[in-house]
């Protein structure tokens, strides 16, 4: 396990690799709208046939990436990403987790959900 987590610091061998910064003095819908574009971004790379692994992992060295990058003290690391394409035969991204139940972690008020719209997705 931690040989496969220190692989986030080559970017998993990515031919790209991305690391993502926002501006200190922006808020909470802020971080909201960058959720939004790091996910944008994924598909996007999808539909270019590119595959991505956003990486938390990164967040763990803002001292280090601020020197290595010269990011500005206004600007704070959020993630890294690595881009490129993923190796299909590597048993890590064979493994697809089971996905929860819609009503696992929504609640539904004020009106019957319609069964289709409650199945595994
Ligand atoms: C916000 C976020 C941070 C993540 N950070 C890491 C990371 O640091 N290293 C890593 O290998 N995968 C990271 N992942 C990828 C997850 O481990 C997982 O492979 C990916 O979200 C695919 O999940 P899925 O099976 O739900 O599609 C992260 C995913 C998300 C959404």
């Amino acid at each position: 396990m931690q040989r496969q987590h220190a692989r986030n610091f080559a970017f998993f061998d990515a031919p790209v690799g991305l690391i993502f910064t926002i501006d200190r003095r922006l808020t909470q819908s802020s971080w909201v709208d960058y959720g939004m574009f790091l996910q944008n971004l994924m598909l996007a790379a999808r539909e270019r046939g590119l595959d991505t692994c956003p990486q938390m992992a990164w967040a763990m060295l803002p001292k280090l990436l601020t020197e290595l990058l010269d990011i500005p003290p206004h600007q704070m690391v959020v993630c890294g990403m690595a881009l490129g394409h993923a190796d299909r035969e590597a048993p890590e991204n064979g493994w697809l987790p089971e996905r929860e139940p819609v009503e696992s972690f929504a609640q539904y008020r004020g009106f019957a959900p319609r069964q289709e719209a409650c199945g595994v997705y």
